[in-house]
């Protein structure tokens, strides 16, 4: 296998690791690729958080996106009436407060005006689908395209279908608007009913709450989708549906280069990216890993404990996917997802730093901070998937011990991303106040 990190990049952190005093730390080998090839893994425990650090290895040729993708994805968005780039945050006076090089904050609250980043995806896919069934060629065609009576007239006879925990379901919903095409969005048990009415007041789409899980929810989506004729626009892929989710991580692309433009030739060291079933945890760092070896950053993948998919695939050391079975319960509905996207595990297996599963006390935390930040740093709006990743970083930088297994130094430039904004408003209330 190509080395594209450094061969030192877990020498040095063996005699930091141990002993370990405060918290539990376990050593253990795992040979995540099913070959003879040993790769260690450490582990840290405590209440509130779990988390797997393992030396990255992964061939250029694994990566699904680069930057070449990316240009075409933000062609597309910037064609779009409302598109708009979002902000990246700088958080300076946290950063001097923990000491460490930079964090920045890419905030997607404000996306679309859907308060999530997913309308990328939905509307980056849903534009591929619809230029093979009218015979446009997605490198020159644009939303403009999608206003011809003649185009307009066949969109209208398109429906699709998808499951969702929220907000995929409503970037589908208001790219059926946008496209003039119409969505049936299905949502699992325990969804609140605010998310349900969100999706179809956001566009063009009836929105039903099932009796059953996420990924059983999904397999509901895509019989009905079979049955009556619609189109299934899922964000996650299984053997023999693969296209389709490829366009939604290519979709999301639009989000790393923006951020990486933003950035101004600041080279992040470590990105932080949350994961449900894993598609734009994987879209950005495909695209951020496939920089050269001495500018590649350490992933860390971030799920909550009660639906850590990747966390507990990766503790498995077999390299394959496994599944969280039941109804988990956790306030992160963005990232409550049993079963990793199967084109997604093999990148974020081989490719990420850290595998972290996070109590829901630490969104919370996330959350709070957000909303109150120190010095002049600018207020977040963060729900509750969008903030873990902060409540994560805030966590770490607090604590020594986690400071030096996360590789975190003076130098580090941190980014972490704000998937979404107050999606669930009373339950955000409830938790930062008003
Ligand atoms: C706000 C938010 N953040 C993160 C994610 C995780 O995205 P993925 O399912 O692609 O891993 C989701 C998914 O729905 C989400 O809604």
């Amino acid at each position: 296998m190509e080395q594209h990190f450094p061969k030192d990049t877990f020498e040095s952190e063996r005699r930091i690791f141990f002993p370990y005093t405060q918290e539990t730390l376990h050593l253990f080998n795992t040979d995540l690729n099913g070959s003879q090839e040993r790769k260690e893994m450490k582990q840290y425990l405590s209440k509130e958080l779990d988390v797997l650090a393992q030396q990255p290895e992964i061939c250029a040729s694994s990566l699904p996106f680069t930057g070449i993708e990316a240009r075409e994805t933000l062609r597309f968005h910037r064609s779009l009436p409302l598109y708009r780039e979002t902000a990246l945050l700088s958080l300076s006076a946290a950063a001097a407060r923990y000491g460490t090089g930079g964090i920045y904050v890419k905030d997607e609250s404000t996306r679309f005006g859907l308060k999530a980043f997913k309308g990328l995806g939905g509307s980056y896919s849903m534009f591929r689908i619809l230029c093979e069934k009218l015979g446009l060629d997605p490198r020159t065609a644009s939303y403009p395209d999608f206003l011809r009576e003649e185009i307009r007239g066949r969109c209208r006879r398109i429906e699709f279908a998808t499951a969702t925990d929220g907000n995929h379901g409503k970037g589908v919903s208001w790219a059926a608007k946008l496209f003039g095409c119409r969505a049936h969005v299905f949502m699992p048990k325990g969804t609140v009913e605010a998310r349900r009415r969100a999706i179809e007041e956001a566009g063009n789409a009836e929105a039903l709450i099932t009796d059953v899980n996420y990924d059983k929810t999904v397999q509901l989506a895509a019989s009905l989708a079979e049955q009556n004729g619609w189109i299934l626009i899922q964000d996650t892929s299984w053997p023999g549906y693969e296209k389709i989710p490829h366009w939604i991580m290519e979709g999301y692309l639009t989000l790393a280069a923006e951020a990486e433009k933003q950035l101004g030739g600041k080279e992040p060291t470590h990105i932080f990216l949350q994961a449900g079933v894993g598609a734009m945890a994987g879209s950005l760092a495909s695209y951020f890993l496939s920089r050269a070896a001495d500018r590649k950053p350490l992933i860390t993948v971030v799920e909550p404990k009660a639906a850590a998919c990747f966390y507990v695939s990766a503790q498995a050391e077999d390299g394959k996917a496994h599944s969280i079975e039941g109804n988990p319960v956790t306030i992160m509905a963005g990232l409550n997802c049993g079963t990793p996207c199967e084109s997604v595990w093999p990148l974020l297996r081989d490719g990420s730093a850290f595998f972290a599963a996070c109590d829901d006390r630490i969104t919370e935390d996330g959350m709070r901070t957000y909303a109150n930040p120190l010095g002049a740093d600018p207020a977040v709006k963060a729900g509750e998937s969008g903030a873990v990743s902060y409540g994560l970083l805030l966590k770490i930088l607090q604590s020594p011990e986690l400071r030096s297994f996360f590789r975190i130094d003076r130098d580090s430039v941190i980014l972490l991303v704000n998937t979404e904004g107050d999606t669930d408003p009373e339950n955000y209330k409830r938790i930062v106040g008003e």
